[in-house]
């Protein structure tokens, strides 16, 4: 029947109005509220990029302390979702172990919260901006076997995410500045990238009025896939994988093959069609992360180099303008701070956790917003009776 727009994959589709964050794809721009990400990435931290997106505007010295405090207040998880850990595997994927304890969070955040009133809905944001550094961080811990580190609120956000990834009970941890400026990066360039898989995620299952800690959770889901935020460790363990430069143009033809599910991983983008400017940026931090601490002759960057190079002049990917994105240097750059390659999508999630609850935000606010229903073209059997018994 022709009276839907057919639109796999919503190539063509505004799902939304949204005034957080514009992308131009054939010019390369990416712009958080206004801000050019070039800007953002260099001048600002990620509290402040947090406040940007959540409120409009940059925050001034007074607005940003009591963000950051209001913040602070919120980094400790209840005790019984820290013994919620205890249930999976201590082998499972963090993502997994994501998906849960976020999607738990709304049996301890839900009789009292009414959606409908904003400062529910920012106090929401605030729990889920602040817990989400110490879940990803136990997360990791439970995996490993050590003991959790509870928050120290003495600490930056970004500081006190690595301090509760690396500190023992046996051993302090002072994060390096370099190491957490870099990281500080990474959250910056993952906070929002409008309608993707993950934020559509969001705000579909949103837009039923459903709890937005069980939304998230549906977003960490859609994030974990290797075509949205499981990418960069696909592209870590793709680039283990080559090994040696003596192998790439082997794995380049497997790309272009088209009997060969193989993709290059961290290639291609369905917006940009020029390049990716987080791409740009995270390279330049790898040089400079790398660079400061001694490992530039690592052997995985001179690879995806070189990988780089070889693709960019490699005529399938011209013509179909696949370009390196996001996820192709940021596995790099965690694996310099020290994170393992499993961790790197939850790392994702932690970033984007602001993106998805500002666009949770903007849909619950809208005085227009519906349930999204989208519909189908059914090409099942047509109407038919049950034969005679
Ligand atoms: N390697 C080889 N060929 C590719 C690649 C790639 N990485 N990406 C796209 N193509 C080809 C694809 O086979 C298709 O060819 P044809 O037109 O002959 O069938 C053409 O390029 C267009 O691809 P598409 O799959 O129709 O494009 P899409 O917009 O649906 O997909 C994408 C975009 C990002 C899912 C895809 O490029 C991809 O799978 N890339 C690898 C995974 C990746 O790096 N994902 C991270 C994206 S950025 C961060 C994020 O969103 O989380």
């Amino acid at each position: 029947s022709g009276l839907f727009t057919y639109d796999p994959g919503f190539v063509s589709t505004a799902s939304s109005k949204s005034a957080i964050t514009f992308i131009d794809g054939d010019e390369g721009v990416l712009l958080y509220r206004g801000y050019p990400i070039e800007q953002l990435a260099t001048r600002c931290d990620f509290m402040e990029v947090c406040y940007l997106l959540l409120n409009g505007e940059l925050p001034d010295s007074t607005q940003k302390n009591q963000f950051v405090t209001t913040v602070k207040n919120h980094t400790m998880l209840h005790e019984q979702l820290v013994k919620f850990f205890g249930g999976f595997r201590r082998d499972a994927h963090p993502m997994a172990v994501m998906v849960g304890v976020v999607g738990a969070l709304s049996a301890f955040y839900h009789e009292a919260m009414d959606i409908a009133d904003a400062i529910h809905r920012e106090e929401s944001a605030f729990r889920l901006i602040a817990k989400l550094p110490t879940i990803t961080a136990m997360a990791y811990k439970y995996n490993i076997g050590q003991p959790f580190i509870y928050p120290h609120n003495d600490l930056g956000y970004t500081e006190n995410f690595l301090y509760m990834m690396f500190a023992t009970p046996a051993e302090k941890y002072v994060p390096n500045p370099i190491i957490a400026r870099a990281m500080d990066r990474i959250l910056i360039l993952h906070a929002d990238h409008e309608q993707n898989a993950s934020t559509s995620t969001v705000r579909l299952a949103g837009s039923s009025g459903a709890n937005p800690f069980a939304c998230i959770s549906a977003g960490i889901a859609c994030l974990w896939g290797p075509a949205h935020g499981g990418a960069n460790e696909a592209c870590l363990n793709m680039l283990e994988e080559i090994g040696d430069i003596s192998r790439i143009n082997e794995y380049i033809n497997r790309a272009k093959d088209k009997n060969d599910p193989f993709r290059l991983m961290g290639f291609g983008h369905r917006v940009y069609k020029n390049f990716d400017p987080r791409a740009n940026l995270m390279r330049e931090t790898c040089h400079e992360v790398l660079n400061e601490l001694g490992l530039h002759n690592d052997r995985l960057f001179k690879l995806a180099l070189e990988l780089e190079k070889i693709a960019l002049e490699d005529d399938y990917f011209i013509s179909k303008k696949l370009y390196p994105n996001v996820d192709f240097y940021s596995g790099i750059v965690q694996r310099a701070l020290g994170i393992p390659t499993s961790m790197f999508t939850s790392v994702f999630a932690m970033a984007r956790t602001v993106g998805w609850v500002a666009q949770w935000n903007e849909m619950i606010s809208d005085p227009e917003q519906k349930i999204g229903r989208p519909r189908q073209l059914y090409i099942g059997t047509p109407r038919r009776d049950m034969p005679k018994s």
